[in-house]
């Protein structure tokens, strides 16, 4: 069983894909535990398998070896569609290209994921709206992406992995496209969500962002290689 509080466990975690005749070992028996209310950064070069594992840890994909634990059951004994409704209730994605529908507003942008979880139209336009206000962008709500800032994108982003209430928010490289004031500003709204009771892990090629998480995970070659507290 996972140790309590752990909302997700990663028990030597092993992933490989197979490129034709190639095969890539992304990532080499990771363990790993996720506790209530964290922020977690992981860092590592290029090609370590911060992605992966961070997908991992958001239920997207399975490990070619290894379980992983969510609230200690493991998840490879749920089905494909338990699995989605976690995704979409539990866990919030921000990711380094933010990832927003171009032909929708932000703030069409942030109602969007709570379309797929039935929520009506008026609830979804209120809960939108007062998100957008947590990230300061309530004054942009009608813009299109590409009329605003890479700051503001990630901002609306942040707004959408909201939208679920989830426990957890996983940022790939949130700050990957922004300069170092803007992601600096991001890193803020993440932090304050934190003290808030979410829960974040945060991938990052900074420094100096990985050194205001509570925790850092070094990876290498698909290992942790450092563990700091
Ligand atoms: N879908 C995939 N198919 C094949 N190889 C992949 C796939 N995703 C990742 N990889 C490989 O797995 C390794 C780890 O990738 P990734 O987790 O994206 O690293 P990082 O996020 O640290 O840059 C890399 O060698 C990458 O090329
Ligand atoms: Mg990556």
């Amino acid at each position: 069983m996972a140790k309590k509080g752990a909302i997700i466990e990663l028990r030597d975690v092993w992933k490989t894909y197979q490129m034709g005749a190639t095969t890539v070992q992304a990532l080499r028996g990771i363990s790993l535990q996720i506790f209530e209310d964290e922020f977690v950064a992981v860092q590592g070069p290029s090609g370590s398998g911060k992605s992966t594992s961070v997908n991992m840890i958001g239920c997207l994909d399975l490990p070619t070896k290894g379980s992983i634990f969510l609230d200690g059951k493991d998840i490879s004994k749920l089905s494909e569609s338990e699995l989605a409704q976690i995704r979409g209730r539990r866990i919030g994605f921000v990711f380094q290209q933010f990832n927003l529908i171009p032909t929708l507003s932000a703030i069409e942008n942030v109602m969007l994921p709570m379309t797929f979880q039935g929520v009506p139209f008026e609830k979804r336009r209120e809960r939108a709206e007062n998100l957008l206000k947590l990230v300061d962008m309530d004054d942009r709500a009608n813009h299109r992406p590409s009329e605003l800032s890479g700051g503001e994108q990630q901002r609306i982003a942040i707004a959408r992995a909201l939208v679920n209430d989830p426990e957890v928010v996983l940022a790939d490289e949130p700050t990957g496209n922004l300069d170092s004031k803007t992601g600096a500003m991001i890193m803020d709204f993440l932090k304050k969500l934190n003290k808030e009771g979410k829960t974040i892990v945060m991938v990052t090629h900074d420094n100096n962002l990985a050194r205001k998480a509570e925790r850092v995970i070094f990876l290498k070659d698909g290992e942790i290689v450092k563990h700091l507290s």
